[in-house]
């Protein structure tokens, strides 16, 4: 495994939205995690990062267990994060941006990762020296995806990437997944809506209802089962 999460409860102050969550995730895993908003997606991703503190539970990574660490200590171990939002620095240039990201792994070496990003992601070359915040909303994406990379991560967590995008960005993502994951064996879990995009990117689903994992299942029946999606995801 290269993340695996036992029994964890966490949430924001007093609120608990976790539950008692188990998730085990292979090396080179490509996982999406479903369910409806407020379902606790998120949280689970920035428990993963740290960033939401843990009540109950373990999370433990590559050998290494999380529970405690802290965020930067995650990241170097080799979690990539491009959280909800996109959360790119707009009045940072999309170079500074990347230079974040390599400045987090704790690499020396990240200034190849830098030649290498902009070799995958051609237009977060041509547009170097352009603020972030100048960059349309599928280009932040890619950046956002771009300064995660930066990490080499072991694991790449990506939420709700298609969150008001259009569909050719959309189409973009899939492609650079999916090659970087053959190229590098990165393994994925991906929180999203959109259920043909989801099962683009994972073969197995993990569906969450009030901060617990309920079901695990190919994606390719949740997208074909419309009773399940009324169920679990309201749709
Ligand atoms: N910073 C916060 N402080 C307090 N409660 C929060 C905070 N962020 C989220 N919550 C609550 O935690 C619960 C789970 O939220 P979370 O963001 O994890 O859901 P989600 O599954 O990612 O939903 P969405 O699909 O809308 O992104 C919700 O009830 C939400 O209102
Ligand atoms: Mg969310």
């Amino acid at each position: 495994m290269i993340l695996s999460i036992k029994a964890l409860h966490g949430g924001y102050g007093s609120t608990s939205v976790l539950h008692g969550l188990d998730l085990d995730i292979g090396v080179g895993e490509r996982r999406a995690i479903i369910g409806r908003n407020g379902a606790g997606k998120t949280t689970l991703l920035k428990a993963i990062m740290g960033i939401v503190p843990v009540r109950e539970g373990v999370i433990t990574f590559d050998g290494s267990d999380l529970t405690r660490m802290r965020t930067h200590g995650r990241a170097r171990l080799g979690i990539g994060y491009v959280p909800q939002g996109r959360q790119i620095f707009p009045r940072l240039s999309v170079l500074e941006n990347l230079r974040v990201g390599g400045v987090g792994s704790g690499s020396p070496d990240w200034k190849s990762t830098l030649d290498e990003v902009m070799d995958e992601f051609p237009m977060l070359a041509e547009k170097a020296n352009a603020l972030g915040g100048s960059l349309s909303g599928g280009q932040q994406q890619l950046l956002a995806l771009g300064r995660a990379l930066m990490l080499k991560p072991k694991l790449l967590l990506l939420d709700e990437p298609t969150e008001g995008i259009q569909p050719s960005i959309r189409d973009q993502i899939v492609g650079h997944v999916n090659s970087i994951c053959q190229k590098s064996g990165m393994a994925v879990v991906v929180v999203e809506q959109n259920l043909d995009f989801a099962s683009a990117i994972a073969d197995t689903g993990s569906i969450i209802v009030r901060g617990r994992v309920v079901a695990e299942l190919p994606t390719a029946e949740i997208v074909n089962d419309r009773a399940l999606q009324h169920k679990f995801l309201g749709v």
